[in-house]
C-alpha cells in the first residue's frame, strides 16, 4: 500500500493534527492512540515516506518522532527529515526519537555497553517544563517504562535537562524556546502511569490544539462525507455480528436511509442465538433494509470430509464471495460496497527484516468483490482504532452489549473445530460455548477478557458418569487478552472457576466428557486454533 493512501486530507481542513513519524517501534500505535485519546487527529507515517512537501501539505501543529529498533550510531541509522526542526512546530522524541533529534541538532549519544535500561525505571524531575507542567512536579521521582541500549550523552546547544534517571542522565530534555521535547522512556505505554497527561500536556500546551476529535464530531462529519461520496447511488454492505461492520452499516443508514441494504450470510458456522441478534438488531431496531441468507446447506456441504484448516478457510471464503455477489445482485445496480477497514489495516508500518512477511493464516474478507462486481468502496472508519469504533458505536445509539462483544472470526466455528466438520459436532460445540461465555459474564470477567471461546477436539477420550463408561470429544477453553490481536495473553482464571466451567459442561453438554484450558500465548500459538 503506498502512503499517499494514508492521508485523509477533509480531516486536516477541520481539525487541529499532529504528525507521528515511525522509526519501526513496536508500539508506535500507542502513540497514535494516546494522541487520539487527547482528543487530537494524528497519523503514522514511516520516516522515509515524508518528504518535505507531504510533510508541509498536511500541516501538523506538532510532530512525534517514535522509537525504533536501530541505533543512531550506526553507519545507516534512520534519521527524521530536515524539516522537522525547521518547520517552527514543536517536536516530541521519543526514546530512538530523542536520539536522532540529539544528534541531528549537534548533540552526542553514546553507546550502551551493556549498561541499557530496560523495564521499569524512575525518574527524578529536576526542571519545569511545558511538557511535565501539573504532571510532575520538580524534585518528585515518576515510575516510566525504559527501554534503551544507547543514551543521550551531550545535549545540543539551547537544551536542559527536564529530568534524569540512573541510566539516562537525560532523561527528558527541552528546548523551550523551540519546543523541542525529548524522552528516553517510553511515555505511551501503561507501565508509566503518567504517559496519557504527557501526550496531553504536548498535544494541547505545547502544541496548542483545540482537542475537538470526538466521535460526535466524527459522526457528524463522516455522515456528509458519505453523502458527498455516495452521491444518490445504492450502497451494499456485509454484516458479519461483528462490532466493526456493524458501525458501518448504523453510520451509512443515518447518512444515506434507505439507499443502503445489508447482507448477512448465515453460513451455519455461527455461534448459538447469533444470527437471530444480528437481524433483530438491524431489521428491527434500527429498521435497516437486510437480505438475510440462509446459506447453511451449502457452506456445510461443500465442507462436508475437509479437515485441512486452509482448505477449509479457502471454501469459505470463495463461498461467501458467491453468495454475497447474488444478493448484491438481488438488490440491484448498488455502485458501493461498504467496510469496516481501520486505520490499523490503511498503517504502512516500517519493516526492518525485509521481504514479505510469511501468511500464518489466509483471513475470510470479501476481498475481490469489488472488482468483480465494479464496485467502489466507502470506507467511512479508515481512519479510526478499534476504541475508536466502539466510542462511535455509543456515539450513534447502539446497545452497548454489542459494541463490547468479543472479535469472532469469520469462517466461524470451522475453524474452532480441528478435523471434519459435522452438524452435530456444530451442536455441541454451540452448547459448550455457550455455557463457558455464561460464566463469564456471570464472573464480571467478559470486558477483561479480549477473546474466550470454546474449542472442539476430534479426540476422544475415557470417562466415567455415574457407573457408566463415556468415550466422548474433548473440549478446550480458549481465553485471552490483548490490545489488538497480534499478540495475546492466556486469561489467568482462577482454578474454582475452571473447575466451575468444566462441571457444568460436562454435565449438561452431551458428547463432552473432558475440558482442558489452553494456556498458550500468542506467539508461540495463535487465538484460534486453525
Ligand atoms: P489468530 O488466530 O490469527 O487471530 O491469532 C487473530 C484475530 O483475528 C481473528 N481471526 C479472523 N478474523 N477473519 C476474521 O475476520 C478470519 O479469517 C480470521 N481468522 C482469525 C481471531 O478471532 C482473532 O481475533
Amino acid at each position: 500500500m503506498s502512503a499517499e493512501n494514508v492521508i485523509a486530507p477533509e480531516v486536516n481542513k477541520t481539525h487541529d493534527h499532529i504528525l507521528i513519524l515511525d522509526f519501526g517501534s513496536q508500539v508506535t500505535q500507542l502513540i497514535a492512540r494516546r494522541v487520539r485519546e487527547s482528543g487530537v487527529y494524528c497519523e503514522i507515517w514511516p520516516f522515509n515516506h515524508a518528504d518535505d512537501d507531504r510533510i508541509k501539505s498536511f500541516n501538523p501543529k506538532g510532530i512525534i518522532l517514535s522509537g525504533g529498533p536501530c541505533s543512531v550510531l550506526d553507519e545507516e541509522a534512520p534519521a527524521a527529515p530536515e524539516i522537522v526542526f525547521t518547520l517552527g512546530v514543536p517536536v516530541f522524541g521519543i526514546c530512538y526519537g530523542q536520539q536522532t533529534m540529539v544528534k541531528q541538532l549537534g548533540g552526542r549519544v553514546a553507546p550502551g555497553e551493556g549498561s541499557g535500561e530496560f523495564g521499569r525505571a524512575h525518574v527524578e524531575v529536576t526542571n519545569h517544563s511545558d511538557l511535565t507542567q501539573g504532571v510532575w512536579d520538580t524534585g518528585a521521582r515518576e515510575q516510566v517504562w525504559m527501554s534503551h541500549g544507547d543514551h543521550v550523552a551531550e545535549l545540543p546547544e539551547d537544551f536542559h535537562i527536564v529530568a534524569k534517571s540512573e541510566g539516562a542522565p537525560f532523561a527528558v530534555i527541552a528546548n523551550k524556546d523551540k519546543k523541542f521535547y525529548g524522552v528516553q522512556f517510553h511515555p505511551e505505554v501503561v507501565h508509566t502511569p503518567h504517559g496519557r497527561d504527557l501526550f496531553k500536556n504536548f498535544t494541547h500546551k505545547v502544541c496548542g490544539c483545540a482537542g475537538d476529535w470526538t466521535m460526535q464530531n466524527f459522526r457528524e462529519e463522516s455522515i456528509a462525507k458519505i453523502r458527498e461520496q455516495v452521491g444518490d447511488k445504492k450502497v451494499i454492505c456485509g454484516l458479519s455480528g461483528g462490532v466493526d461492520s456493524s458501525v458501518t452499516a448504523i453510520l451509512l443508514h443515518e447518512a444515506i436511509g434507505d439507499r443502503l441494504t445489508c447482507i448477512y450470510v448465515d453460513t451455519g458456522l455461527m455461534r448459538a442465538g447469533e444470527s437471530e441478534q444480528v437481524v433483530a438488531l438491524f431489521r428491527e431496531h434500527y429498521n435497516i433494509p437486510l437480505i438475510h441468507e440462509e446459506a447453511e446447506d451449502l457452506f456445510l456441504g461443500k465442507l462436508d470430509g475437509v479437515s485441512d484448516p486452509e482448505t477449509k478457510r479457502k471454501i469459505i471464503g470463495g463461498l461467501f464471495i458467491d453468495v454475497f455477489d447474488k444478493c448484491a445482485k438481488e438488490v440491484g445496480d448498488a455502485a458501493f460496497l461498504a467496510q469496516g477497514t481501520l486505520y490499523p489495516d490503511v498503517i504502512e508500518s516500517v519493516s526492518f527484516t525485509g521481504g514479505p512477511s510469511v501468511t500464518i493464516k489466509s483471513h475470510h474478507n470479501v476481498g475481490g468483490l469489488p472488482e468483480r462486481m465494479n464496485l467502489k468502496l466507502v470506507e467511512p472508519m479508515r481512519e479510526l482504532f478499534k476504541d475508536e469504533v466502539r466510542e462511535l458505536g455509543r456515539a450513534l445509539g447502539m446497545p452497548e452489549d454489542f459494541i463490547r462483544r468479543h472479535p469472532f472470526p469469520g469462517p466461524g466455528l470451522a475453524i474452532r473445530m480441528p478435523g471434519e466438520i459435522t452438524r452435530d459436532k456444530l451442536e455441541i460445540l454451540r452448547k459448550a460455548d455457550t455455557v463457558y461465555l455464561d460464566e463469564i459474564k456471570k464472573a464480571g470477567l467478559y470486558d477483561k477478557i479480549w477473546q474466550a471461546f470454546a474449542v472442539l477436539l476430534p479426540v476422544r477420550s475415557v470417562g466415567v458418569m455415574g457407573d457408566g463408561r463415556t468415550y466422548d470429544y474433548v473440549c478446550a477453553l480458549r481465553a485471552v487478552t490483548s490490545t489488538d490481536g497480534m499478540t495475546a495473553d492466556y486469561y489467568p482464571f482462577e482454578h474454582e472457576f475452571l473447575s466451575r466451567v468444566s462441571t457444568r459442561i460436562i454435565n449438561e453438554v452431551a458428547g463432552i466428557n473432558r475440558v482442558t484450558y489452553d494456556i498458550t500465548s500468542k506467539p508461540p500459538g495463535t487465538i484460534e486454533w486453525e
